[in-house]
């Protein structure tokens, strides 16, 4: 009897045992996946150049995903993300000045919206022609598909968390650490 619980607790322990080490031995293999494979380090990265950990990957993943590549894209995103931009700008100008003209509000608005101007940079500074994917015939540095790319990332922070504030801070944080130009802060 006493033999017979003792191979029954041996058995137990075997099966524990070889079932945390398979586990182990997976989670290692993920994470050298992870660390060895260009996309998802690159996206890594541009969490931390953002300040902004995404709680749901994915939608990162498709904000750096050119129409051009796959139907799984950020057209929609940077839709979102663009008003996003549109409105952390013009809420952050009238909070510092209630009194702005709504000629001024409007260019203020219609520089940050400008394609070959604002959103290149900003995108530019952050790498993102090297992080999108496109089809191999799309050249990712051309600024409609970085401007994209870029805007495309506050509209996945805002599905992110469910706030287009949140989003409109993040924007304003990446903008503004080097603005000067587009909109005086
Ligand atoms: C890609 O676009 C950039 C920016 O417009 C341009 O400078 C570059 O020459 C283009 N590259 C090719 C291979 O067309």
């Amino acid at each position: 009897m006493n033999f017979r619980c003792f191979k029954v607790f041996i058995a137990i322990l075997l099966t524990f045992f070889s079932v945390s080490w398979v586990n182990a031995a997976t989670k290692n293999e993920d994470r050298s996946f992870v660390l060895s494979s260009p996309f998802p380090s690159a996206l890594e990265t541009l969490q931390k150049q953002i300040g902004y950990t995404f709680k749901n990957i994915a939608l990162l993943k498709r904000a750096m995903t050119h129409a051009s590549f796959s139907e799984e894209n950020n057209k929609a995103l940077s839709i979102l993300g663009g008003h996003v931009i549109e409105s952390s700008v013009s809420l952050y100008s009238l909070e510092k000045d209630i009194d702005i003209s709504a000629k001024d509000l409007n260019q203020v608005v219609l520089e940050i919206s400008k394609v070959e101007a604002s959103c290149t940079i900003d995108g530019m500074q952050l790498g993102l022609e090297k992080v999108v994917r496109v089809s191999p015939k799309t050249n990712s540095s051309a600024p409609i598909v970085v401007c994209s790319a870029f805007r495309a990332i506050f509209g996945a922070i805002a599905l992110d968390t469910g706030k287009s504030d949140d989003a409109g801070n993040v924007f304003l944080k990446v903008h503004g650490r080097k603005v000067g130009r587009g909109f005086a802060m």
